[in-house]
């Protein structure tokens, strides 16, 4: 369930590291969201075909949602006009979120840059503790990691110039982690956000040694809503056929071992 919403901007500051926070008053919206979901914001003083941007959502109570985002583009550009006390149109929760945790799993957590804007919704949420995988260009990157330890999780830190935690990849680190870890554990189960590259990634390694791992896609979008197939990705189903779903709508989380790769 979504609702189409006019939010209030309550804060919209930087969070450090070229990021920003938009926080937005929306209980219509707020109350239904579920972790790993997103809203369509439309953005003011935007011209062209495609005015709403998607935002992943990183807090929610019964009232308010934050999102973090960087000014990358255009629309993200034209999103530092937003003041406190303006409206906003906002579209939401959209998407299918993260799945609940498996009994006998453990979970772990991966993200690459604001990857771990989803993500800590979905650890605020859930009732087991794990490790938080993060990792990033550079020390700027690094997000968020007291909130996780805040809510008890182990965090673990990959920059790519070695400004933070080990020079690496976030996957160096989780490599590292996962040969260390005892046989006799729970098994893990992987919940990603990040981009491509990362997604493929332990999605490679999830199939390979039959991990189950949930992996939010992050593609191109227009409507946000279904209905104009520019967001759509290889799927295979149960019985093997290969699918197009609509990353919007069916997604944006996906099992590692359904999707088809270009
Ligand atoms: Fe239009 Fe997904 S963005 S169908």
């Amino acid at each position: 369930m979504s609702a189409v919403a006019t939010a209030r901007v309550l804060e919209h500051r930087d969070f450090g590291g070229g990021y920003r926070y938009l926080r937005l008053k929306a209980p219509e919206v707020a109350c239904l969201v579920k972790p790993g979901q997103f809203i369509h914001l439309r953005v003011p003083q935007l011209d062209g075909r495609i005015l709403r941007r998607p935002f992943s959502i990183f807090q929610a109570d019964n009232l308010t949602l934050a999102v973090l985002y960087k000014v990358v583009g255009r629309g993200t550009r034209a999103m530092l006009h937003i003041v406190a006390d303006d409206e906003l149109s906002i579209i939401g929760p959209l998407g299918n979120g993260f799945p609940e945790l498996g009994d006998s799993n453990y979970p772990v957590l991966i993200a690459g840059g604001f990857g771990v804007a989803p993500l800590y919704l979905l650890a605020k949420r859930m009732a087991a503790t794990g490790t938080l995988f993060v990792g990033g260009r550079g020390s700027d990157d690094i997000l968020c990691k007291e909130l996780f330890e805040q809510l008890g999780w182990q965090v673990e830190v990959a920059t790519e110039d070695g400004s933070r935690g080990i020079k690496g990849y976030v996957t160096t680190a989780l490599d590292c982690w996962l040969k260390a870890r005892p046989a006799d554990r729970k098994p893990p189960e992987f919940f990603v956000c990040g981009p491509e590259g990362l997604l493929r990634a332990i999605g490679e390694r999830a199939v390979a040694e039959n991990f189950t791992a949930w992996l939010s896609l992050d593609k191109h979008m227009g409507c946000g809503v279904g209905a104009c197939l520019a967001c759509v990705q290889k799927i295979r189903t149960a019985d093997g056929e290969i699918v197009l779903k609509r990353v919007c709508k069916d997604g944006p989380v996906f099992e590692a071992a359904e999707i088809v790769w270009d």
